[in-house]
């Protein structure tokens, strides 16, 4: 370990790796290993791509000295190129999201990027949307440059140089599966690439939400735009097909629910003491779905993106229902029936609660 880091950036990588008890136990038949990624800077693991994204501009000469880093972000790979962003002494302009929480654009604004909140009901080529919004910055700034964490392969680069070696060094070359959940596509990837490489047999599950493409089209080929709708879950799951998702590297992907993920998330912070956003609730519920492909020996990776403190907490999430409910009316005209549309309203409101069991718990006190 390096006593005396010259930067923060310095202090990027080599998180720990923490084996999962309670909730595993007497449950999931071999060893399961967290590799708990909020021990970053920026608490997530979106610091490593950001800095290989900056860096892989920079040697390319796209981003030149001063310049601007442009990029749409609901907060993690924002926090991420903000870091390094001040270290390396460029500026930073984010388009977000009205869904995303006020915590998470102050946070952004603390390290002096600016940031530009934009509607979440509009289709994504809507001038006013945060896509559409960061493409014209990019037009306009002089000596700007836009990261593109979906299509820029230097995202997935980053954890094939980085943090697939760690997970094979820390598990000693045992790691048997790889369970992650996918969002741009760069953690997957990057890191199946790099295990698939030394191992063959190790199997790489991604976790996916309902709402999503991916696992349609990794089962039928489909693109598949009915299975597209609002849902809660920060992170995972897209609309379109991200370069930085290489599907030959996965071999299968499991949906969870939002409430699934969200109590999961609860248990994993009661349970095992470890503070992690919803995505690695969604991942450890989606493990437990596929218990039954498990054997003693296993040894299965499951990665915790980002830290509980990211995740919109409940009483404060009244504008991100209101984008739910207006997604879905949009969406709903092509196929959401009232029932499945209230029922996806109450299983939304149903996750930001604490499960009832905890509650009762909790009353006393
Ligand atoms: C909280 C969280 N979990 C999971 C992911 C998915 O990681 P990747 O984009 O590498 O697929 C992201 C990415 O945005 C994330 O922010």
């Amino acid at each position: 370990m390096k006593t005396i880091s010259d930067t923060i950036l310095d202090a990027i990588g080599d998180t720990p790796m923490v084996r999962i008890n309670r909730i595993t136990n007497g449950v999931i038949k071999g060893t399961v290993l967290a590799k708990i990624e909020t021990f970053n800077p920026g608490n997530s693991i979106k610091d490593r791509m950001a800095v290989q994204m900056i860096e892989d501009a920079e040697r390319a000469g796209l981003l030149k000295p001063g310049g601007t880093i442009i990029e749409g972000t609901s907060g993690n790979t924002g926090m991420g190129l903000a870091i390094a962003a001040v270290v390396k002494g460029y500026k930073c302009i984010f388009t977000t999201t009205d869904k995303q929480s006020k915590e998470k654009v102050d946070a952004l604004k603390a390290f002096g990027a600016e940031v530009i909140v934009c509607p979440t009901n509009v289709d994504p080529e809507d001038p006013r949307s945060y896509y559409s919004v960061s493409s014209r910055l990019e037009r306009e700034v002089p000596n700007s440059w836009k990261a593109n964490q979906y299509d820029n392969l230097s995202n997935s680069k980053a954890h094939y140089e980085q943090t697939g070696p760690e997970i094979w060094e820390q598990t000693g070359g045992r790691v048997t599966h790889l369970v992650v959940g996918v969002g741009t596509g760069g953690t997957i990837s990057g890191v199946g690439r790099y295990l698939k490489e030394r191992n063959p047999t190790i199997k790489v599950w991604g976790i996916d939400t309902y709402g999503s493409v991916f696992k349609k089209y990794k089962e039928t080929g489909i693109f598949d735009k009915h299975e597209i709708y609002p849902y809660i879950t920060e992170g995972i799951g897209e609309d379109f097909l991200p370069k930085n998702v290489d599907f030959d590297v996965i071999d299968h992907f499991e949906k969870v629910t939002d409430k699934d993920a969200a109590i999961m998330t609860r248990r994993i912070a009661r349970e095992e003491g470890i503070f992690a956003g919803n995505s690695a609730g969604s991942a450890m519920a989606g493990l437990l779905q596929l218990k039954a492909h498990f054997t003693e020996d296993d040894v299965i990776v499951v990665i915790f993106h980002d830290h509980g403190s990211r995740c919109p907490r409940p009483g404060r999430d009244a504008p991100v229902r209101r984008a739910v409910l207006a997604r879905l009316e949009r969406a709903g005209r092509a196929r959401r029936t009232p029932h499945e549309r209230a029922r996806l309203l109450a299983d939304f409101d149903h996750a930001r609660q604490p499960p009832r069991r905890i509650a009762q718990r909790d009353a006393p006190l």
